[in-house]
C-alpha cells in the first residue's frame, strides 16, 4: 500500500490552479533580499566612510577597527585580522539573527527554494525533511543568537545618543571635529538614527524566541504579574514582527547610505545645535 500511495504522490501534477499573482510575494523577496545582501557586502568591503562625527553607521557599530576614532571605541580590544573590514565580523552576528529567524526562514523558504512558493502551490521538492538535517538544523540557534542581538541593540542605542552630541568645529560638514567640545542638537541623521534603533528594537523584541523566554514555562501567569506584562509587551510588537522585519532591514540599509553620503562629503547634513 506504501509503495502505490508513492507512486500516486509522484503521479500528482506539479503545477498549480491559482490566477492570482501569487508569484509576486516570493518575487519580491528575492529581490529585496538579494539588493540588501548585495549592498551589504559591497559596504563591508569598503570599510571606509562609516563615521562622520557623529554618526556611526550600523553596519560598523560596535567600531571594533584600530582606525576607529577614539571616541566611538566601547571595547578595549579592536579587531583587525588579515586587514580584513570589522564589519565582516560586526554583520555577521545580525545577519546570523535575522537568517535564523523564523520569519525570515519561512519567506526564503518559500522565495528562494520554492518549499513551497505559496499556498496551494505544489512544493519543488519531493521529499520534506523539515529543519532536521544540516545546514538547517542551525537554525535552531536563533534564541542563542537573540542574546547577542540585544547586546547590539544597547550599542546601537549608546550610538543614537551620541548623535546629539556634535563637535564645535564642525556645524554643517561631516568632518571630525574637535572632540574635546560638543553642542547638543538634532541632525537629520539624528533622527535617522533613531529611527533605525527604534525599528531594530521593535524587530528584535517583537522575536519568538524572546516571548518564549520571557513568557514560556509558565502554567499559570496569575502569581507572574512582571513575567505576563512582558509577555503582553513583546506579544503586541509579534504581532506585527513581518512589518518590523523589513522596515528595519531597509532604515538600516537607508542610515548606512545617508552615514556614507555624510562622510563622503556628498551632501550636507542639515542640524540644529542648542
Ligand atoms: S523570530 Fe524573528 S527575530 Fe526571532
Amino acid at each position: 500500500m506504501a509503495t502505490v500511495a508513492r507512486s500516486a504522490e509522484r503521479a500528482e501534477p506539479r503545477g498549480t490552479e491559482r490566477q492570482d499573482l501569487w508569484w509576486l510575494e516570493p518575487l519580491s523577496i528575492v529581490a529585496a533580499l538579494g539588493i540588501f545582501g548585495v549592498y551589504t557586502f559591497l559596504v563591508s568591503t569598503a570599510n571606509s566612510a562609516y563615521f562622520a562625527d557623529p554618526y556611526l553607521s550600523p553596519m560598523y557599530s560596535p567600531c571594533l577597527s584600530s582606525t576607529c576614532p577614539p571616541s566611538e571605541r566601547l571595547f578595549p580590544f579592536t579587531i583587525d585580522f588579515m586587514s580584513l573590514s570589522p564589519a565582516y565580523f560586526i554583520v555577521g552576528l545580525p545577519l546570523a539573527f535575522r537568517i535564523t529567524c523564523y520569519y525570515y526562514r519561512r519567506s526564503v523558504y518559500r522565495a528562494f527554494f520554492s518549499s513551497p512558493a505559496a499556498c496551494a502551490v505544489p512544493d519543488l521538492r519531493r521529499r520534506y525533511t523539515g529543519e532536521t538535517r544540516f545546514p538547517f538544523v542551525l537554525q535552531n540557534v536563533h534564541r542563542y543568537v537573540l542574546y547577542t542581538a540585544l547586546v547590539i541593540i544597547a550599542v546601537l542605542w549608546i550610538d543614537a545618543i551620541k548623535a546629539f552630541s556634535f563637535p564645535v568645529t564642525s556645524a554643517v560638514s561631516g568632518s571630525a571635529g574637535d572632540h574635546a567640545a560638543r553642542h547638543f542638537g538634532i541632525g537629520l541623521g539624528t533622527v535617522i538614527m533613531v529611527g533605525n534603533t527604534l525599528l531594530l528594537s521593535f524587530y528584535t523584541l517583537g522575536c519568538h524566541a524572546l516571548r518564549h523566554i520571557v513568557g514560556g514555562s509558565v502554567d499559570s501567569f496569575h502569581r507572574a504579574s512582571i513575567r505576563f506584562r512582558l509577555w503582553s509587551a513583546v506579544t503586541q510588537l509579534n504581532l506585527h514582527h513581518p512589518r518590523w522585519a523589513w522596515l528595519s532591514m531597509f532604515s538600516v540599509g537607508l542610515t548606512d547610505a545617508y552615514i556614507r553620503m555624510v562622510a563622503a562629503g556628498w551632501i550636507a547634513d542639515p542640524r540644529i545645535l542648542f
